[in-house]
């Protein structure tokens, strides 16, 4: 096979790193750029480990997973059985369910964790890979920790399960310890030891612990691996696993090298990664590579030269090429509902009815504060509407009073369920007091553990998207706020995540589906 299978786990292995949850509304709107990225598997949880994670898989398997030309959707479960049952009842309604089911095969897992002997772990994982495929054709196993396991035994489990009925076998480097050049040699090996592996399709899932996620990956189809687990952005466990748009572009950009390619739509890539920092609220590094807003900034003098000369000088991958838009100058406070709706269209947002209705107030609101409206404002305008939370509490009303002599004080006004309140507070600036204002307001005392902002575009009058992290008595959640007044983007970004505090799951999930 020429093409390499993409299978996307940001909604599992990804969420399930700390600071990245998802509420399910949160899943299904990455479940659906994932679905237009064009990704062959989308793994969205592991059913068993909670309601919420068993939820949010089985409403991606009912609302995305049984659209046309849908990617398969996959679960993943432990080898007991009833993790197995679990994982069907969640990705059963999807037109292409897979069910990935994995157990260690390290000596360090066997002993420490597991603690049983490596028969009985083969036993394990055959009994779960028949369970699995009484019900799904499609059944993927892993054996954890094989970049630690004994070889001859790993060899002896992946030959088991696939005579078992494993469709894919993936090999992970659980905790990012494998260098490439023995890892493309490890992935050779199994090609050559495992008799029957011509029946199943060799995957890798790489961790990042020592920066080596994507250079193993790509190793690994280099050596006859033919799906690659991966993540946009890059997010996962501790250091993360390999990013999708790394190895996804790699291989387009030098198709002449590899031989080899995706069915990745690149042109959706930008889009994928800034919903996924809009989301969780963690953004990428600014000289991340692919996606990060420097990657096709060229600052020198000399760079910049040659790229006005001729773009080939310094460039090797095309901003358009993954759907970075040219950031061009859209509309003014004069262009109609018509107008923004087609731009928005253009930009991936389809918006009818009432949230078009909103997100035309909120255009029209911004173009009368500011001159210029880009497009990567109209993104922050639609992503900030796309925010899937329960509200609560709605803000009203803001009046800070600041400066360089006097105490900050602010006064709020939120509405409940069609009642206002108001209460005011003071603090170390402004932000402080409004934050300190609010929790007047609700009585809730709110622990601010991480504030971030961050300008939308350039100019003074640009849109501030503050990103906050909140502990309300135990219960650590994130918020997200934009306006072109920094202070409100941090009261709104503040009040976003007391309403996931006050509803921790959004479910305002359609009925839909078989
Ligand atoms: O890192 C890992 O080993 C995993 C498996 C469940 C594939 O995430
Ligand atoms: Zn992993």
């Amino acid at each position: 096979m020429n093409r390499v299978i993409i299978f996307d786990t940001t909604l599992r292995d990804g969420e399930q790193a700390p600071g990245f949850s998802m509420n399910t509304m949160e899943k299904l709107e990455m479940a659906r750029q994932l679905a237009r990225l064009n990704v062959d598997v989308v793994e969205a949880g592991f059913p068993i480990s909670s309601d919420e994670d068993f939820e949010a898989t089985r409403e991606v398997a009912r609302q995305v997973g049984t659209l046309e030309g849908a990617p398969i959707v996959c679960g993943l479960s432990r080898v007991g059985l009833a993790d197995i049952d679990r994982c069907w009842e969640a990705v059963k309604y999807a037109r292409r369910p897979r069910i990935h089911t994995f157990v260690a095969t390290s000596d360090i897992h066997l002993k420490y964790k597991l603690r049983k002997t490596r028969a009985e772990v083969l036993k394990a994982a055959v009994d779960a890979v028949k369970h699995a495929r009484a019900y799904c054709a499609d059944v993927e196993f892993s054996p954890e920790d094989a970049s630690r396991s004994d070889f001859e035994y790993m060899c002896d489990v992946l030959e088991a399960v696939i005579d078992a009925g494993a469709t894919t076998i993936n090999i992970p480097d659980t905790v990012g310890y494998a260098i490439p050049q023995e890892w493309g040699e490890r992935i050779a090996r199994i090609r050559q030891r495992v008799k029957n592996v011509d029946k199943a399709v060799l995957s890798v899932h790489c961790h990042n612990d020592l920066g080596q996620a994507v250079a193993n990956s790509l190793v690994a189809i280099m050596n006859g691996a033919r799906q690659v687990e991966c993540t946009i952005n890059g997010i996962g466990e501790r250091a993360g696993n390999a990013s999708l748009e790394e190895i996804v572009m790699s291989l387009r950009t030098r198709k002449d090298f590899f031989g080899i390619d995706t069915q990745v739509k690149t042109e959706e890539i930008f889009r994928a990664s800034r919903l996924l920092s809009h989301i969780t609220g963690v953004h990428v590094q600014p000289n991340k590579a692919v996606v990060g807003e420097n990657a096709f900034a060229h600052e020198a003098g000399i760079h910049q030269d040659g790229v006005l000369k001729e773009k080939l000088t310094y460039e090797i991958m095309r901003p358009q090429d993954i759907g970075r838009s040219s950031n061009k100058l859209v509309m003014g406070k004069h262009s109609g509902r018509h107008a923004l709706a087609a731009r928005l269209k253009d930009l991936g947002f389809e918006l009818e009815g009432a949230e078009l209705d909103k997100a035309f107030k909120k255009f029209k609101d911004l173009a009368d504060k500011k001159k210029e409206v880009y497009d990567d404002d109209l993104i922050a305008i639609v992503q900030d509407e796309m925010t899937h939370v329960l509200e609560t509490y709605t803000l009203d009303y803001l009046h800070v009073i600041s400066g360089t002599s006097i105490v900050p004080s602010a006064t709020i006004r939120l509405s409940k369920e069609g009642q206002v309140f108001q209460d005011s507070g003071v603090g170390d600036g402004p932000v402080d007091a409004a934050l300190n204002a609010i929790d007047a307001v609700t009585g809730l005392k709110g622990r601010l553990l991480d504030y971030q902002l961050r300008a939308i575009t350039g100019g003074k009058d640009a849109i501030g998207e503050v990103s906050v992290k909140v502990d309300f008595d135990g219960t650590v959640v994130t918020g997200k706020g934009a306006s072109t007044d920094v202070i409100e983007a941090s009261a709104r970004a503040y009040v976003n995540a007391l309403n996931r505090a006050v509803h921790p799951v959004a479910l305002r999930v359609k009925e839909s589906g078989p």
